[in-house]
This record gives structure tokens, C-alpha cells and sequence, in this order.
């Protein structure tokens, strides 16, 4: 791991408040993610599931974790199983966690092998009537690979019939959604990295630069700051191609006049961070650039503001659609027979605005998180509005993250990052050549 170690009663705390939520004679069993196969014998980069992360900080594969808070052994009330490390491991793949170690970053004191599992679970599931499942019920989830965990989910259900069964994503989409102190001081931490990797592009941006080379820019300055690198694929979209949301081929060169939209963060210890900038190729927005610009940068400050305890996050965004609908009245994108023709399913600022305003931010770029219940504080979400212009070839999000306060507006995470539209030039301007 390039991060340094963290607090291990981060965990201790996660760990409590998961376990205060269930029920009794019940366990709950958490896996971690598989390695992934690109193809002959290469994988994918190893992505700890980020549940067991978050209840852990084990950042290892083949890692179990079992909560029985009514063990009839104390010792068995939390326990970890990682895999079991020897000299051949340690020479083609490095040290993994042997079991002081694990109990040093989890703060778990009972730890076994992983090839143990088999046999301690059947004996804590003779004392279980009911075993948590960890299905994953992200609202945005979609996916068709059969985890670890699923393959764990049909076995037990298989051969422990009698057992009741039980969610643990609902408990988990609560407490995810309520950072601790420790949590926002990482997202902050990504939040940093974020902003160098900018400040470094906001010096070698100029017309004929290719996308590609940006992101090596961004790249780069992460993984110089310990960082594994982009917290999502990036997207770094100069001209017309800003108007493809989910544009990330980064392969076009930028142009003289055009706007460069660059939606690109660094992940910190499995955080992330999440900024969209849009800057001027060349330096210097036009006039109608800088018009829509500041639009959407009015449009960003007030929902910001509006962000606040008890507003329902569906609300919010219907309040930052009234905004927005405002400044697309004045930029002249809409019209007053638009504006009286629209029904509150079809909005008219949805031609321009498509995309939400906010989504949850943690340990998952778009996190848990409640959603239907209204915002409390110490929820750390994105802020994200666009105006999208296929006609003009240019669009424009900026995207911060930030933090709900328990009174007043909420906390930028990004309020170093530079995005007044003079900053932006004036650095472009000054750099070192
Ligand atoms: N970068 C992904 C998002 O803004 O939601
Ligand atoms: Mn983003
Ligand atoms: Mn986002």
C-alpha cells in the first residue's frame, strides 16, 4: 500500500456501529473481492470490497470477516481470517498481513487463516438463528459478475437452510453515509491530491496539447502523493466531446478557443475525491464562454448553500433545477414557452442539465448513503452542475465536494482548488514556460 497506516479505531468505531444495529442470535459475514482475470495469467489490480474496508482496513485479498456479537466465546464476538502467508508468497508477491499485523490495522484480536474459515463458521452458525448477507443494493449498481460474496451467499444458503437471513446493506448504506471525523480528513486528503495534480495541469495546458498527455499530467502529481492514482476513470474532454457525459477516450488533441472540461480525481487510502474544472485552452474564455461559466458557477455556490440538514436530497435537486432554469432563461438557451410547456417530470433545463446535481462521496466515488431520508450532517457529497452546448461545441461542470454542517452552509473540501474564472486565466497565464 502506498497510504499510510490508518487509525485502526476508525474501524473499531465502524465495527460498533454495524453490530449495535443487529438483531439478536445473529452473525454477519463480510468477503472480500475477488482478484479479477484480464486474461492468461494477468489480473486486474486488486480492489479491496469496500465494506469490508470500511469494517476492517484490511486492504488484502482472500479476507473474511465474521461479527457474532452474542458468541458464546468472547473471543469469537469479531473475527478476521486472511490468507495464510508463506516463504514462497513472500518471495513472488511481498509480505502480506500475518496476524499481528492484522489486528494492528483492524484492532480485531482473534484472527485465523482463511483455509480455517470452513470450520469456525460451522461452529458459530450452530449457535446463529440468523446470518447477515452483504448483497450490494447500490441504486446505481449494475453488475453481472458473480462476487466472492454471492458465491458465499448460495453456499450458505445451500447448506444452512434452517437459518433465517438477513441485510446488512441497509445498515451499511446508513452508516457509510455518516462520515467520521477520520473519513473527512481522508476525503480531504484526496481532495489535496486532487488540487496538485490541477495546479500542475493549469501550467501545461496550451492549444496542441492531446487530452492523453493531461491525464499523464494528473497521473503523475497522484501517484507522487501516495495516491494509487484516478479515484474514477477520467475524463478529460476538450471541445464538442465535453457534451458526451461519460466521454473517457482522452484521445483528441486540444484545439486553440476551445473549452477543455476536465472531470479527474485522485483516490487516498481507497477515498475518494471527485472535481470537475473547466478551463480555456488557449488561456482566456470568450465572452460567451465566461457568460455560461459564471452561470454554472452561480449555479454550483447556491446549490452549496441550499445543502443542508433536513432538505431531502431529491428536493435539493428540484431547487437547483429552478436556478438553473433561471440562468438558462437569461443565457438565452431557453425561452418563456419552454419554460410553460414543461411538466414536472420532463423538466425544460433537462436539454442542458441531464445529470444530477449531488451524489453521496466516500470510500465509493458514487458511496452509500441514504437518499430518501432527508440530509443530515457530516454527509460529504459532490456538487455538480453543467450546462451542456452541443450547438456552441462546449460545455461546462465544475464539481466540488463538500461536507453538511450541523448548522450553516456546508464545508467546501475543495475551497483551495482554484475555480473563479480570473484565477483560472491568470494561472494559466503565469506559468513558468
Ligand atoms: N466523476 C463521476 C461523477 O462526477 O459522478
Ligand atoms: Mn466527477
Ligand atoms: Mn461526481
Amino acid at each position: 500500500m502506498k497510504y499510510h497506516q490508518l487509525p485502526q479505531a476508525l474501524f473499531e468505531k465502524n465495527r460498533a456501529k454495524f453490530v449495535a444495529q443487529m438483531k439478536g442470535k445473529s452473525l454477519a459475514v463480510f468477503n472480500s473481492n475477488d482478484m479479477y482475470p484480464i486474461g492468461a495469467d494477468a489480473t486486474f489490480p486488486f480492489e479491496q470490497q469496500r465494506d469490508l474496508f470500511y469494517l476492517t482496513g484490511v486492504d488484502q485479498e482472500e479476507s473474511i470477516l465474521v461479527l457474532f456479537p452474542g458468541a458464546v466465546n468472547p473471543k469469537h464476538r469479531e473475527v478476521l481470517f486472511v490468507r495464510e502467508t508463506n516463504e514462497h508468497i513472500a518471495v513472488w508477491e511481498g509480505p502480506k498481513l500475518d496476524k499481528d499485523q492484522a489486528t494492528a490495522v483492524s484492532g480485531i484480536e482473534t484472527v485465523y487463516w482463511t483455509h480455517q474459515f470452513e470450520s469456525v463458521f460451522a461452529d458459530l452458525m450452530s449457535e446463529a438463528d440468523t446470518v447477515y448477507f452483504n448483497t450490494n443494493e447500490h441504486y446505481r449498481q449494475a453488475v453481472e459478475t458473480e462476487t466472492r460474496e454471492e458465491r458465499f451467499i448460495k453456499k450458505v444458503k445451500e447448506h444452512y437452510p434452517a437459518h433465517t437471513a438477513a441485510k446488512s446493506f441497509p445498515i451499511l448504506n446508513a452508516i457509510r453515509g455518516v462520515k467520521e471525523p477520520e473519513e473527512v480528513a481522508l476525503i480531504a486528503h484526496a481532495c489535496g491530491v486532487t488540487e496538485k495534480g490541477f495546479r500542475r495541469v493549469l501550467g501545461f495546458v496550451q492549444p496542441g496539447v492531446w487530452e492523453y498527455e493531461i491525464e499523464a499530467e494528473y497521473l503523475h502529481e497522484f501517484v507522487c502523493n501516495r495516491s494509487k492514482g484516478f479515484a474514477y476513470t477520467p475524463i478529460i474532454a476538450s471541445g464538442n466531446a465535453a457534451n458526451i457525459l461519460h466521454y473517457i477516450e482522452n484521445n483528441k488533441q486540444c484545439q486553440a478557443g476551445e473549452l477543455l472540461l476536465m472531470d479527474v480525481a485522485a483516490e487516498y487510502a481507497n477515498y475518494s475525491s471527485d472535481m470537475t474544472r473547466t478551463i480555456p485552452v488557449s488561456g482566456k474564455f470568450s465572452e460567451r464562454q465566461r457568460q455560461v461559466y459564471e452561470a454554472v458557477l452561480r449555479v454550483k455556490n447556491q446549490a452549496t448553500e441550499l445543502l443542508r440538514p433536513g432538505i431531502l436530497w431529491a428536493e435539493h435537486h428540484k431547487e437547483v433545477g429552478k436556478i438553473m432554469t433561471a440562468e438558462l432563461l437569461e443565457l438565452g438557451l431557453l425561452d418563456k414557452a419552454d419554460v410553460q410547456g414543461q411538466s414536472e417530470d420532463r423538466p425544460a433545463y433537462k436539454k442542458y442539465f441531464m445529470h444530477g446535481t449531488c451524489h453521496h462521496l466516500g470510500l465509493n466515488t458514487h458511496d452509500y448513503g441514504e437518499l430518501k431520508t432527508p440530509i443530515t450532517a457530516n454527509m460529504v457529497f459532490t456538487v455538480e452542475p453543467g450546462i451542456y452546448i452541443p450547438e456552441e461545441g462546449f460545455g461546462v461542470r465544475l464539481e466540488d465536494n463538500v461536507v453538511v454542517q450541523e448548522q450553516g452552509a456546508p464545508k467546501n473540501l475543495m475551497k483551495s482548488i482554484p475555480i473563479e474564472a480570473e484565477e483560472i486565466e491568470e494561472l494559466m497565464n503565469n506559468r513558468k514556460v
